[in-house]
């Protein structure tokens, strides 16, 4: 990227202290992104994203979802795209590509094109379980034992998503206890990791230290946490911040800020990976992203979505 203010050393890089060293980026562009257009993409396209991002120093990119195909038309073309990007040219081997799965349905699919990492997806709240997942909380849970259980027991790793952990469009405030116990479940059901989710990002730091230190009392450790924040009312990066300190090394976020959830009335985009990079590179903390490469990523396929990126940071370095 000639003439870019990366090229000046900028973000300059002054830390802060307590906060991690590295950071993981679990870039979800490729599927909360995606899930979320109203023109489904070209499946090539899909799979060039995907190489693009792993080009640009991602590790772990979520490629798509085995869900009900009428439920997410965008994703219906799974089976697909996971044999495209089974022969990524280059593919690094520490390369992860994580897929959604809500069932045991979804995970035969899955397994059929040998996934080793899918993500099980629940919600904090009764309403937006029912919506997103046809079930009630309980039944919800119900349906994702078998699936962690039979992943597990085939060396798949298994990450949970909790939604709605801030904020439920329909049910307003969630009550801090029921977060935590919901998360809690996830994690003794055998999933590797929790994800927390601020589904329609309402979300501020001081919920956010609040949840760390109430999920911390109840015996979760950071090291098994992700957050998880859109960007609605721009306090995804705010609350980044506020999880780093509390000692999280995970960070979801979405190239170009893409995304958002069918299912989730008001949900806009993702923290954007390219908002998020900057700022991680400008607190001298290492994530192996190329940020030059992931912004005219986002440049390239916002010309397929007919639309300039919603970051804040791509928008700064291309003029795009
Ligand atoms: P359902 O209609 O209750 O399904 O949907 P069912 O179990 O009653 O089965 C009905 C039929 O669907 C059966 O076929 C099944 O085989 C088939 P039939 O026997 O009638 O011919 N079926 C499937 N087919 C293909 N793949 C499958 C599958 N499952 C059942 N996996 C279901 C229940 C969970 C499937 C549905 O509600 C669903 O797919 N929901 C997914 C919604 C979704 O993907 N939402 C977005 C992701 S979540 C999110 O974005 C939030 C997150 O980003 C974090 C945050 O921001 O907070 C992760
Ligand atoms: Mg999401």
């Amino acid at each position: 990227m000639t003439g870019s203010v990366l090229d000046l050393g900028l973000p300059e890089a002054v830390p802060l202290p307590g906060l991690p060293a590295r950071v993981r980026i679990h870039e979800v562009g490729a599927r909360d992104g995606l899930q979320n257009e109203a023109l489904p993409l070209p499946v090539e396209v899909k799979a060039e994203f995907v190489a693009r991002l792993a080009a640009a120093g991602l590790r772990t990119v979520e490629a798509t979802s085995f869900v009900h195909p009428k439920w997410v038309p965008q994703l219906a073309d799974a089976e697909q795209l996971m044999p495209l990007l089974a022969d990524l040219p280059g593919r690094h081997p520490g390369l992860r590509l994580p897929v959604l799965v809500p069932n045991e349905r979804g995970l035969e699919r899955a397994l059929a094109h040998g996934v080793a990492d899918i993500a099980v997806f629940a919600s904090a709240t009764e309403t937006f379980a029912r919506r997103n997942l046809n079930r009630s909380l309980e039944e919800s849970l119900e349906m994702f034992a078998p699936v962690v259980a039979r992943a597990t027991a085939e060396g798949v790793r298994v990450r949970g998503y909790l939604s709605m952990c801030f904020g439920d469009p329909w049910e307003g405030r969630v009550p801090l206890p029921q977060v935590v116990a919901t998360g809690r479940r996830l994690l003794e059901m055998g999933c590797d990791e929790l994800s927390l989710g601020d589904t329609i990002g309402v979300a501020t730091p001081g919920q956010v230290t609040a949840l760390l230190e109430a999920l911390g009392r109840a015996g979760v450790a950071p090291d098994r946490l992700a957050v998880h924040f859109h960007d609605t009312y721009g306090q995804a990066l705010s609350n980044t911040l506020a999880a780093l300190r509390a000692g999280v090394s995970v960070v979801d976020a979405s190239a170009g800020g893409l995304g958002g959830c069918p299912y989730a009335k008001s949900a806009t985009g993702n923290l954007a990976t390219e908002d998020l990079v900057w700022m991680l590179h400008g607190l001298g903390i290492e994530t192996g992203v190329d940020l030059g490469a992931l912004a005219d990523t986002s440049v390239w396929l916002a010309g397929h979505l007919g639309r300039p990126s919603p970051s804040r940071t791509v928008r700064a370095l291309t003029g795009g």
